[in-house]
């Protein structure tokens, strides 16, 4: 047999594996509106740039007429290639083989590529399209995912790793996603859950579609578990490009600086009246984000879960910023179990990553009620102290309006750690809001008063003139300064400048015990 021929046999090798499932599977998979792996992978690296690996793997099973069933690249396409340029690791299940379905070399080709992309320092997307673990394989196929978790906690802060849902995704299998740093789906397409629907209904008798069970919205608005929904794989994709340009390859680089020609020096008259006089009116804080932003880019993390807080990453003077924010727009920017579950999550992943955090607060308190204690307000808030105390990158605090008692505290103070700490002239700093504090320290005057309401709102006032405003705590230093809304850009480079040679080590340990 000539060279040639061995080469023209490999050429025809390589292209029918390809077709994974085979023309028909894939025009199936077409039809519900899904990409395949290869054509999802080629839709995220940089054209060309992909480099497969393990195309010649097969199976070991022998169960069930396995041994007879061919499974083209064990239902997994793996390898690497660049996003802008950037080296990125990939894995892609297949659905048109077996289904997508997980056993022990699918497993292998999938821990391969987490083992390099954790050696090499480089971020690893997963593409998740499969039926679980592969029937026929038993505890084969268990192990496998087994192997898959471990890598993932392993990895966990020192690369970035981001899943994406693009099929089903259910049983165990939903742990590997659940490890990783950022939640990807797609909204009718995806489906994520622990039991389905059919056991549900066998074991608690509850009825529930699968949508509304574990689909996208279900996933990025209650449960929390993901991040980001989009109409389209293609447009998921495209986020997921623009998230790795927020990231750096690994928590020993930095980010990529973004080159800008928004104006350092930017005054925004605007931020001088955005803030409504009475503190009791709502505003929204989305709009102060862009305002402060390279161009107006605010790139929002888990927009749709507890919206009493924001998070997400915008540039200052082209370096990745991420942003902690109250939305007064809702709950009143009160702190709740879900926005502490979600700020610290993300206080995390900014720290690890050695991304600069930049806190907005216009807190008035923790959200009360029965609900909220009995669920464990007091652990979960707990949460956001701990990752901002334990936070060693710069961090920022504007005090944009109200900062009262505990949660204030829970939004970056000073004593947790905050570099550096500005606050707007309206700002009201206080043990608490001047309503309950006026009734607690003025009740007897308040009720023996001819006119008790009229002296309720006059003891208020007294007491946010008096003590709720930002000078008293400027005057102990726990502000560094007071400035004019307008020039809150500039002040903000200027500290992230002044900051990014920040060296901060905490005591050799372990690993600390984050309240859970
Ligand atoms: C083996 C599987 C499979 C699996 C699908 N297939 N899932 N083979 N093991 N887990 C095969 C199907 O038999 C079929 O083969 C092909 O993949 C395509 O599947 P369809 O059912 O035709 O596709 P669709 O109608 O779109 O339905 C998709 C599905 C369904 C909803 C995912 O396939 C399904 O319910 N699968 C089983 C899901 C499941 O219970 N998994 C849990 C496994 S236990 P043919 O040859 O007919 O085309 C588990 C525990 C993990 O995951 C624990 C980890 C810690």
């Amino acid at each position: 047999m000539s060279t040639n021929k061995k080469v023209e046999e490999l050429r025809a090798y390589k292209e029918k594996m390809k077709l994974g499932g085979g023309e028909e599977r894939i025009e199936k998979q077409h039809k519900k509106g899904k990409l395949t792996a290869r054509e999802r992978i080629e839709l995220l690296l940089d054209e060309d740039s992909f480099i497969e690996l393990d195309l010649f793997v097969k199976h070991r099973c022998t169960n069930f007429g396995m041994e007879k069933k061919d499974a083209p690249g064990e239902g997994v396409v793996t390898g690497y290639g660049t996003v802008d340029g950037r080296l990125v690791y990939v894995f892609a299940q297949d659905f048109t083989v077996i289904g997508g379905s997980l056993g022990e070399m699918h497993a292998a080709k999938i821990c391969k590529v987490q083992e390099m992309a954790l050696k090499v320092g480089a971020p690893l997307v997963g593409i998740n399209d499969s039926g679980g673990a592969r029937i026929q394989e038993g505890v084969d196929a268990l192990s496998g995912y087994g192997r898959i978790f471990y890598n993932n906690t392993i990895a966990s802060g020192v690369i970035p790793q981001i899943s994406v849902i693009m099929g089903p995704c259910a049983g165990g299998a939903v742990y590997s996603p659940a490890l990783t740093d950022f939640i990807f789906m797609v909204d009718n397409t995806s489906k994520m859950f622990i039991t389905g629907p059919q056991v549900i209904k066998t074991v608690t008798g509850e009825e529930v579609s699968a949508e509304e069970l574990g689909g996208a919205m279900t996933h990025n608005n209650t449960s929390g578990v993901a991040h980001f929904i989009h109409n389209s794989e293609e447009e998921s994709i495209e986020n997921i490009k623009k998230l790795l340009g927020f990231l750096p390859s690994n928590n020993l680089e930095d980010a990529p600086v973004v080159e800008t020609d928004d104006e350092i020096n930017r005054l925004e008259e605007s931020l001088n009246s955005i803030v409504p006089e009475n503190p009791n009116k709502p505003y929204d804080m989305k709009e102060i984000i862009t305002i402060l932003a390279d161009d107006g880019d605010f790139f929002e993390v888990q927009p749709y879960y507890a919206q009493n807080i924001i998070t997400g990453f915008i540039r200052l003077n082209g370096k990745s910023t991420g942003v902690i924010a109250n939305q007064p727009r809702v709950l009143a920017g009160c702190l709740n179990i879900n926005a502490s579950d979600k700020a610290a999550k993300f206080i995390r992943e900014c720290d690890s990553f050695n991304i600069p955090i930049l806190n907005l607060i216009d807190v008035p308190g923790f959200l009360p009620g029965t609900d909220q204690e009995y669920g464990g307000i007091i652990r979960h808030g707990a949460k956001m102290l701990y990752a901002y105390s334990e936070a060693t990158v710069p961090k920022v605090s504007v005090i944009v309006r109200k900062a009262y008692g505990g949660s204030y505290l829970a939004m970056c103070s000073k004593d947790l750690g905050a570099d550096m700490v500005i606050a707007w002239p309206n700002a009201e700093l206080a043990v608490m809001g001047p309503q309950g504090a006026a009734n607690i320290i003025f009740r007897k005057e308040i009720k023996n008063a001819d006119n008790s309401e009229e002296k309720r709102q006059q003891k208020i006032d007294e007491y946010r003139e008096t003590v709720a405003n930002p000078y008293v705590a400027a005057s102990r230093g726990f502000v560094d300064d007071v400035i004019e809304p307008l020039e809150t850009r500039p002040r903000l480079i200027s500290a992230f400048d002044m900051l990014s040679s920040k060296r901060e080590n905490l005591p050799v340990k372990k690993h600390g015990n984050i309240p859970l």
